[in-house]
């Protein structure tokens, strides 16, 4: 299914660096923000530090270690995140309440199975090799989608503390962005190949390549800015229910959204929470922290559309991402052929295919490389707390 390193040299180095750089990614925090969990699809930091490791023990080790002995019997039941085959579990919107085990434990933890795992690498067969090198590569991509979920909890977990504070931590990325003019790109109508090629490492959702036909559309090579999405809100955009899916409708009444998460309106205008604390809005930065339904909206209001997943890959080497996950107007489905794979790993992407919506590209917070043309993000139309943002498109 995928190319892997197969050379244990490689792989070792390969996995040490995503490990540190988890760790790393957590500098700054302090005890008590590791724990909480401020809102269900938010998981505490620790918990990710857990779960990413448990993921090694459970598919690595467990499988193919005759010796392994597990660090805890209850790590099983703590931090399985969704895997039913695997038996019982913390449910999610409980994880907030695990004051035990410690932080401390949990880096020992981590200590633990990074040990355990290099002896298996160092002492492993040719065959063996090739056999864990999958897997081994699975986890190392599960642990850099845990990456981008640790900054974007950890961004909900300051910016619902009533002091706002800031989160001072030399990992992160730049974000100077400035988006370049906006301008709209043409594509003929025809047939495209869509979907990964290559024996590069893909998930199980980005195959089986097959063909699509686009009618003729224009895309937009730049997101929608901070200034472009005020225009929305100071027009009424969010009491004017013509714009909005009667489920959105619904969303922005019963939630009384009124702006992006993380604005706030203070002294006659708006400000936003940003790693930096609350700060006056920057009207290039590309908007960030929108749902589906207000990037429906924002595109309605402006007598435009958001592109479909297809249209985006094919566009996608002729624009400027990379900036914000961006929504699309394509339900998550699988691609023709597709296939789960068996036992627990086939329970990664192909159950969570219904009432979730495609987002294309990357975001400043993804981690390097992770991210190619055909990568398949998801989320429920409601989800804003992931860095997501809005491109438009016109037929
Ligand atoms: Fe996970």
């Amino acid at each position: 299914m995928m190319e892997t390193i197969t050379q244990g040299p490689v792989l070792r180095e390969r996995y040490g660096q995503v490990r540190r750089l988890t760790v790393n990614i957590c500098q700054g925090l302090e005890t008590e923000d590791f724990v909480v969990q401020p809102a269900p699809d938010v998981s505490p930091p620790k918990w990710h530090l857990g779960h990413t490791t448990w993921f090694f023990e459970t598919f690595v080790l467990k499988p193919h270690c005759a010796d392994y002995q597990l660090f805890s019997k209850d790590f099983d039941y703590v931090f399985n995140s969704y895997y039913e085959t695997l038996g019982r579990r913390v449910v999610r919107t409980e994880r907030g309440n695990l004051s035990r085990p410690t932080v401390q434990e949990i880096f020992r933890y981590r200590d633990y199975v990074d040990e355990r795992l290099y002896q298996l690498l160092d002492l492993a067969s040719a065959d063996l090799l090739t056999e864990i090198s999958p897997v081994i590569e699975l986890g190392i991509n599960h642990e850099q989608q845990h990456q981008e979920l640790l900054w974007t909890d950890i961004k909900y977990i300051l910016g619902n503390n009533a002091l706002f504070p800031r989160f001072v931590n030399p990992q992160h990325p730049s974000t100077t962005f400035r988006n370049p003019d906006d301008d709209f790109l043409q594509i003929d109508r025809g047939n495209y190949e869509i979907g990964h090629i290559g024996s590069a490492f893909c998930w199980d959702n980005e195959r089986n390549r097959h063909t699509v036909y686009l009618e003729r559309f224009e895309i937009s090579t730049t997101l929608v800015t901070n200034k472009g999405y005020r225009e929305f809100i100071d027009s009424g955009g969010y009491s004017d229910f013509r714009h909005w899916h009667s489920d959105g409708w619904a969303w922005v009444k019963a939630q009384q959204i009124q702006a992006p998460l993380y604005w706030h309106y203070w002294e006659g205008d708006w400000l936003n929470y940003t790693f930096d604390g609350l700060r006056p809005i920057d009207p290039q930065e590309p908007v960030c922290h929108v749902s589906y339904y207000e990037a429906y909206a924002y595109a309605s209001w402006i007598g435009l559309r958001l592109p479909t997943e297809f249209e985006w890959e094919v566009a996608a080497p002729e624009m400027h991402w990379g900036q914000r996950w961006e929504w699309t107007g394509s339900a998550y489905l699988p691609y023709p052929g597709y296939v789960k794979p068996a036992g627990a790993l086939g329970e990664y992407n192909g159950k969570f295919m219904v009432n979730q919506q495609i987002l294309r590209g990357a975001s400043t917070y993804t981690s390097p490389g992770h991210s190619r043309i055909t990568y398949r993000n998801f989320f429920q139309p409601q989800a804003r707390w992931q860095f997501s943002g809005i491109r438009t498109a016109r037929s």
